[in-house]
């Protein structure tokens, strides 16, 4: 729906951050004050990111982008015959490792949304896609995850953190993120690009 991500820009730009947000489509409004940059596809999210990320010193990655894409993009509409249909998708980028492999002294933060071995599915993330820390989602968690409000998440970081949150809000969720952000520039403690 893309209510953590516009919690999140809204967030960040009542502390007094200069604010961009790359959104695909969603119902919501842009929040006032953000510089705001719509996209539709994986591909165009990548390079508005990717474009941004010089100027940006904060990334964080909660879209749920598409995995995959169409392999062939029809300009016409498909017509139906008698059999079934089969469509070839391809891979798309992994937006947040190619970020944090550039991220130099930014701080790098992915979403984890898991239906099962939440702990060790979102640590392999965090290591993988080498973000400073990964908020983890489980989806199995009534309050937690898509089209709510709200949200139950764990915060894992790579030097081996582990946070427990309660329900919160998804502003408040926001806080603590930008909160945890602001302890690591306050330590230096940032994670090596690769
Ligand atoms: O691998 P998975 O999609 O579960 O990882 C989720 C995290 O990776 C989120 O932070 C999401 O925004 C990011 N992601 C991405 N590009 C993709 C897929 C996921 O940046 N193509």
């Amino acid at each position: 729906s893309g209510t953590m991500g516009y919690a999140l820009a809204l967030a960040a730009r009542r502390r007094g951050a200069a604010v961009t947000l790359v959104s695909g489509p969603t119902a919501l409004p842009a929040p006032p004050g953000v510089q705001f940059v719509p996209v539709v596809t994986a591909l165009e999210m990548r390079d508005a990111v990717l474009a941004r990320l010089e100027k940006a010193t904060v990334v964080i990655k909660a879209a749920a982008v598409a995995d995959y894409r169409p392999a062939v993009r029809q300009a016409a509409k498909i017509k139906k015959s008698a059999g079934p249909l089969n469509l070839a998708l391809e891979r798309n980028p992994d937006i947040l490792a190619e970020i944090a492999r550039r991220k130099g002294s930014r701080i790098v933060v992915g979403f984890a949304m898991e239906s099962e071995d939440l702990l060790e599915n979102a640590r392999a993330k965090l290591m993988g896609k080498g973000a400073d820390f990964i908020v983890a989602n489980d989806l199995t968690q009534t309050g937690a995850g898509f089209g709510t409000d709200t949200n139950i998440v764990r915060i894992l970081d790579w030097e081996g953190g582990d946070e427990r949150l309660p329900l919160l809000g998804k502003l408040e969720v926001a806080g603590v993120i930008l909160d945890r952000v602001k302890q690591i520039r306050g330590t230096g403690r940032i994670r090596d690009g690769r």
